[in-house]
C-alpha cells in the first residue's frame, strides 16, 4: 500500500525500540532479559535474521518463512496493547467522507522499517477498505489480529496464446483469482509471494479488524518497488483455455478477471501513528 512507499522515505526510523537481544552473551542479567523477550520483541528479531540477506524477488528459504509464521500464528492484538474498543477501530460518522459515502480512514500503526524489512498493523473500522495493490519482489505475511474481513487476491495469469485467451482488451492484463474469502481471527498467516500466493491483494473489513504486516524487502520508490493499485475492467472475464485443455465459460469471472493500473484511490485515507510498546 502507498503507506508503505510513504515510509520508504524514512529509512531508518524506528518509532518503538525495538533493540536487538545482545549476542553470545552469557551474563545472567541477559539470559533474563531473553526469558523475557516479547512476542513483538521475539518477531523482530526473527525479521532481522531471516530478511539479513532478502533480495526483491528472492523468497527467503522455506524454514525461514515457517519460522516467522509460527510466531504471527500465535500473536493476538494483546501482544501489541491493541483492542476493538479502541478509537482505531471506530467509524467516524460526523466525517465529510463517510457523510460522501467513502470507507472509513485506516490507522497504520508503524513498528519498523529497514532496507530489509518493514513492520506494521493496519486498523480497520467495519466498511475500511484496502484497495486491490501489488507487492513487487516481495514476500509478505498478513495476520489477522482480530475481526472479520473478506480477502480477494490475485496473480498474474501465465503468458496465454491468442487462441487460449478471446477478448484480449488493451491496457489490462489477465489475473487469475487465488483467494475469495472470507477470514475470522483467529486464523493462520497469509503469506504471499513475488509471484505467486495472491501478490495482489484487497481486504474489506466487515467488522472492526487489525491486521498486522510483515514485509520483506519494504517498497521503495527509488528501487523500483512501487506500490501500484488496480482496478477491475469492465471487460467481462475471458474465456480461457488451461494447461490441461479445460475450456472455461463466458462468465467464469471467479476464476479469471482483467485488471487495469489505476492512480491512488482518492477514497484512501490512512493516518500513520507510533507504535506505543504496551506496559505490562
Ligand atoms: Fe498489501
Amino acid at each position: 500500500m502507498v503507506i508503505e512507499r510513504n515510509l520508504a522515505s524514512q529509512k531508518g526510523k524506528e518509532y518503538c525500540e525495538l533493540p536487538s537481544e545482545p549476542k553470545n552473551s552469557k551474563s545472567k542479567k541477559s539470559k533474563r532479559r531473553q526469558r523475557k523477550a516479547s512476542p513483538v520483541q521475539k518477531l523482530y528479531e526473527i525479521c532481522k535474521q531471516v530478511f539479513a540477506t532478502a533480495r526483491p524477488g528472492i523468497v527467503p528459504p522455506a524454514g525461514d518463512v515457517e519460522r516467522i509464521r509460527s510466531v504471527l500464528d500465535e500473536m493476538r492484538e494483546v501482544d501489541f496493547g491493541l483492542s476493538p474498543n479502541m478509537p482505531f477501530f471506530k467509524t467516524t460518522t460526523t466525517s465529510a467522507g463517510a457523510a460522501a459515502g467513502r470507507p472509513p480512514k485506516i490507522t497504520y500503526i508503524h513498528l519498523h522499517l529497514c532496507d530489509k524489512f518493514s513492520i506494521g498493523i493496519f486498523c480497520l473500522p467495519p466498511s475500511g477498505i484496502i484497495p486491490l495493490h501489488n507487492h513487487p519482489g516481495m514476500t509478505v505475511f498478513s495476520k489477522l489480529l482480530f475481526g472479520t474481513m473478506h480477502i480477494k487476491s490475485y496473480d498474474w495469469a501465465p503468458d496465454l496464446t491468442r487462441s487460449q485467451v478471446r477478448q484480449p482488451p488493451g491496457g489490462a492484463r489477465l489475473a487469475k483469482v487465488k483467494v475469495d474469502a472470507k477470514f475470522t481471527a483467529p486464523c493462520r498467516t497469509s503469506i504471499l509471494y513475488p509471484a505467486d500466493g495472491g501478490n495482489m491483494h484487497c481486504f474489506t473489513a466487515l467488522t472492526a479488524c487489525a491486521i498486522l504486516d510483515v514485509m520483506g524487502p519494504p517498497y521503495s520508490d527509488p528501487d523500483g518497488r512501487h506500490c501500484t493499485y488496480y482496478l477491475h475492467s469492465t471487460l467481462p472475464a475471458p474465456s480461457v483455455v488451461d494447461n490441461g485443455g479445460t475450456v472455461a465459460g463466458e462468465d467464469d469471472s471467479d476464476t479469471y478477471a482483467w485488471l487495469e493500473e489505476t492512480e491512488n484511490p482518492k477514497y484512501l485515507d490512512v493516518d500513520v501513528v507510533p507504535y506505543s510498546c504496551p506496559t505490562k
